[in-house]
């Protein structure tokens, strides 16, 4: 696989990957400063998970011969209102990385690229929870709507989120 868009597409995921760690360690800095210790931590799990999926397209791309060049990591927004707007950020961005993936998946397709479609696919699933993951924090928060002692429930609950290495298929 030598497609220069394909090549391109993936070095540009790279950088969206770093970038996420990148706006995921802003909001862990945003929960630590109010103390709100669990939220930091859910954010601290996932600016390593998302260290990963830079990794892992990394690694793909080495793989397969493929140049990789890395561009500048732009500067993510560092100022949050509330726990909530982070949420709706962090879910937005999310989406917008969904798309992102499904470009790669359709120009892997349109040059009959089946390894990288193969490869892709644990990403599209990945989405799915990444998805989840904020949405399911934002709508608790909606619910709360600002109240102090629902906010430390929420709190605790995700100091209980633990980092487990992503194993990518196709990355190692
Ligand atoms: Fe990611
Ligand atoms: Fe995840």
């Amino acid at each position: 696989m030598q497609n220069e868009q394909m090549i391109q597409a993936i070095n540009d995921q790279v950088n969206k990957e770093f970038f996420s760690a990148y706006f995921y360690l802003a909001m862990q800095t945003y929960f630590s400063s109010m103390n709100l210790d669990g939220f930091a931590n859910y954010f601290r799990v996932q600016v390593q998970e998302e260290r990963d999926h830079a990794l892992g397209f990394f690694n793909y791309l080495n793989k397969i011969g493929g140049k990789v060049t890395l561009s500048e990591i732009k500067e993510p927004q560092n100022e949050f209102s509330s726990p909530q707007e982070v949420f709706e950020l962090a879910l937005k961005h999310e989406q917008f990385i969904t798309n992102s993936i499904y470009e790669l998946m359709n120009i892997s397709r349109e040059i009959k690229d089946h390894t990288t479609e193969i490869f892709l696919q644990w990403y599209i699933t990945e989405q799915v929870e990444e998805e989840e993951n904020m949405g399911r924090v934002l709508n608790k928060l909606k619910l709360i709507n600002g109240d102090g002692a629902g906010l430390f429930m929420i709190d605790s609950e995700l100091a209980q989120r633990v980092y487990v290495p992503a194993v990518i298929p196709g990355a190692v």
